[in-house]
């Protein structure tokens, strides 16, 4: 495993970091203990860096966060970010899960058909001083430790990015001790480019992927120059790139279908470029990534323990040869993302 600073702060980060946004779901087959091992053995292997939300799996993915590192603290990493409120019913769901879960496995119920019963129950985001104030105690809470080294504004709306009213509240919180470095996790590449004016801001988090290359524009090459940690994600667009293409249907790609079906073509494409430099599409997409200047880490979203020993063996692999580079780079008149 290799090591990274952590743009200018005083962390530094393995090259890779375990995205927890698929731990801890309603519909995973794995107990807790599983997923504690999991983190933990991630660790062992020299991941430092854990990504997560108080809002993923109605924040039993922080828990477990706490719950893996609580006693070994000082030697990891936690970022994770605020900003949505839950509705009611995803708490209420989120107070029955240890009954709910195995009821649903024995009845083989599917995300879909549960997450119908929940339409509606969209979450409202929250920036403002008083709620950023209770959001991270709880996050402390769950998260079983006193600071927390980066705390992000979770898809913040331009708008409150512009306006800038959680500054004082973030910086407040980085006095007490409460939080170690703030950041913000970007709904959209332009937004990192706002929020880069605010100068005690340590870190922006962007997707980034072979099909999705537009924060190289301007976002990446800005922020790295600015010294601001850049935490690179959705690296496999959340699976698009490593799911048999055979097997992945228009839907499953984008609810529209003439965009799926472009979409389709450049997954082809994609996997075609892998097939001709002889490297797997996971390993390919990972070293995309990594080889970006200033990117302090990649963001992988594990959630079983048999992702872990493949994404290891991809980061051994040597780095883009420069016709390696060229070809994904010349994919990038094709970007998935408008
Ligand atoms: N707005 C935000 O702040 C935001 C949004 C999205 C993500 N994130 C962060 O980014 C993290 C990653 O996001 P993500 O999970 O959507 O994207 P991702 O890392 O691009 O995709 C994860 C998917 O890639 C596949 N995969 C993982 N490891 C693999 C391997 N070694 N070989 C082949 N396939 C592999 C798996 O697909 P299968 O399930 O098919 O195996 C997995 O579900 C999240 O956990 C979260 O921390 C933040």
């Amino acid at each position: 495993m290799q090591y990274r600073r952590f743009g200018s702060t005083d962390l530094t980060t393995s090259e890779v970091g375990f995205g927890c946004a698929r731990i801890g779901g309603l519909f995973q087959g794995s107990s807790r203990a599983e997923l504690v091992t999991l983190l933990r053995r991630t660790f062992d292997q020299g991941v430092t860096f854990f990504d997560t939300a108080d809002m993923y799996t109605q924040g039993e993915s922080e828990r477990l966060v706490g719950e893996a590192f609580h006693h070994n603290r000082d030697r990891v990493v936690i970022a994770t970010k605020f900003g949505y409120r839950s509705p009611a019913q995803k708490r209420l769901l989120n107070h029955v899960k240890p009954f709910v879960k195995p009821l649903i496995a024995r009845l083989g119920l599917k995300s879909q058909q549960v997450h119908a019963g929940l339409r509606g129950a969209v979450s409202q985001q929250d920036f403002s001083p008083a709620y950023i104030a209770s959001a991270v105690e709880a996050s402390l809470r769950r998260l079983k430790t006193d600071y927390i080294d980066v705390y992000q504004l979770h898809d913040p709306p331009v708008e409150v990015l512009e306006h800038g009213e959680f500054v004082e509240s973030l910086e407040l919180l980085v006095r007490q001790g409460k939080v170690r470095h703030w950041g913000v996790a970007c709904h959209r590449q332009d937004d990192a480019l706002v929020c880069l004016r605010y100068p005690s801001l340590a870190s922006v988090q962007v997707g980034l992927s072979v099909l999705e290359q537009a924060a190289l524009d301007a976002a990446i090459p800005r922020a790295a120059e600015r010294g601001t940690a850049i935490i690179a994600r959705q690296v496999f667009a959340s699976g698009l790139l490593t799911r048999r293409l055979d097997a992945l249907r228009l839907d499953e790609i984008d609810a529209d279908p003439e965009l799926a079906a472009r979409k389709r073509d450049q997954l082809a494409a994609y996997a075609s470029i892998a097939e001709h430099c002889g490297r797997s599409r996971a390993e390919m997409a990972l070293q995309f990534a990594l080889a970006r200047h200033g990117v302090s880490v990649v963001l992988l979203g594990i959630s079983r323990d048999e992702q872990v020993e493949p994404t290891l063996r991809a980061l051994q692999a040597p780095g883009l040869s420069a016709e390696e580079q060229q070809l994904l780079t010349a994919s990038r008149r094709t970007s998935l993302v408008d």
